[in-house]
């Protein structure tokens, strides 16, 4: 079985590393301190959330997690989180019904079936009442239903798209409620550091001081190379020295895209049944960008011309793109349009400000955009 796993939350055998934030965070919550937890897409927030959850769950801790990316408006979000809560509260169907009827204005709770038959919570809303009222009732909700001495942690992953709704009243109202949850700890996490950093260091913001900032890093490269070390020779593989090395030169050892290669490698050394050599590692690269292809394709099919150029020119250079000379050297029009041209790249997450520097958000890209110009 290939030990490398990419593309979901990993648990169990496939989780590594994370010691060190996990004993933090955790502290934290149990003392009932607020975090605020954002790093880019794809360094394991998620998978180390979770394994702090479920930690935390065997010491009876309550705790409710919610995606925002699976909330498209103001009612889907009161349904999914009082469903969450509820679940996470252990009322039977019946008594959730009852106490979401008298916890929360507006909401007419019932029994319904999901598409596999089994019984959910189903929610109409009674038109006279404000939305508001809901949803401040439901975001009170937690309190309402923790018993004595109960601890609970309640994690918004993707805190940021909070505000593809009403994001201002939303946050006031998130506020307003918070304040006084003190023996409820909240992990409000995010992939758009930016968006976070907004929310939640700037004074002016509602969230201005809720908790305590932490940034993820990515796992350091060491870690990550022993354990790659470690899997290949417990499969019976060889490898040449200094090899997973340059594995993370591929992947600027973003912890996605290590096990992304790591796992094609895995296949191809089982095809070929030789060392783990440049050559090998090389190929299971090219392998990946023949997966990729179809998607980098429609990807770059979005991009105008010069939004195109514009790639190619940050793909040899990084640096001072708004410059005259960065203009001129690379054959580019003028700085107003290639800051235009950087602002849809960012959009389309093709590009993303790390620190202050603008890198690719996927290293496997650029390679995609050099194999295709020189082939
Ligand atoms: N602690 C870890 N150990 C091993 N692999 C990890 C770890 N954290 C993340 N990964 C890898 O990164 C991928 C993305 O992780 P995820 O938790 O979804 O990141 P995020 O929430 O930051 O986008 C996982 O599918 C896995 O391949
Ligand atoms: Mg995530």
């Amino acid at each position: 079985m290939n030990p490398f796993k990419y593309g979901t939350v990993v648990a169990d055998r496939y989780f590594i590393d994370r010691e060190k934030e996990i004993a933090q965070i955790k502290d934290d919550l149990l003392n009932g301190i607020n975090i605020i937890l954002y790093a880019p897409r794809r360094f394991g927030k998620t998978s180390l959330v979770m394994q702090i959850l479920s930690d935390l769950k065997e010491s009876r801790v309550k705790t409710v997690y919610l995606d925002l990316f699976q909330v498209y408006s103001l009612e889907s979000f009161i349904r999914l989180y009082a469903s969450k809560v509820m679940e996470a509260s252990g009322f039977s169907m019946k008594k959730a019904i009852k106490s979401l009827k008298s916890c929360i204005r507006g909401v007419i709770p019932s029994m319904g079936l999901d598409d596999d038959g089994k019984p959910v919570l189903s929610f109409s809303y009674d038109s006279k009442i404000p939305k508001e009222y809901s949803l401040l009732d439901v975001l009170d909700l937690p309190k309402k239903l923790k018993g004595k001495n109960e601890r609970w942690v309640i994690v918004f992953d993707e805190f940021q798209e909070i505000n593809r709704l009403d994001g201002e009243m939303i946050e006031k109202q998130f506020r307003s409620i918070f304040q006084f949850h003190n023996e409820i700890a909240y992990i409000f996490m995010g992939s758009k550091t930016h968006l976070m950093l907004n929310m939640f260091a700037d004074k002016r913001r509602a969230f201005y001081n809720i908790g305590k900032l932490k940034k993820i890093d990515k796992i350091s490269a060491q870690e990550m190379i022993a354990h790659m070390e470690s899997e290949f020779k417990k499969g019976g593989f060889s490898f040449s020295r200094g090899i997973f090395e340059k594995v993370l030169s591929y992947t600027d050892n973003i912890p996605y895209y290590n096990q992304y290669l790591a796992s094609q490698i895995w296949q191809s050394v089982k095809e070929e049944g030789r060392e783990i050599d440049d050559k090998l590692v090389e190929k299971a690269v090219i392998q990946i960008l023949d997966n990729q292809g179809d998607y980098y394709y429609t990807l770059l099919n979005q991009l105008t011309v010069y939004q195109r150029s514009v790639l190619h020119a940050f793909i040899r250079e990084q640096e001072n793109i708004y410059s005259k000379e960065y203009t001129q050297k690379h054959g580019l029009s003028s700085v107003s349009s290639t800051q235009r041209a950087l602002k849809r790249l960012l959009e389309l997450e093709i590009i993303e400000k790390i620190e202050d520097k603008y890198v690719f958000s996927d290293p496997f890209f650029p390679l995609y955009l050099q194999q295709r110009t020189f082939a």
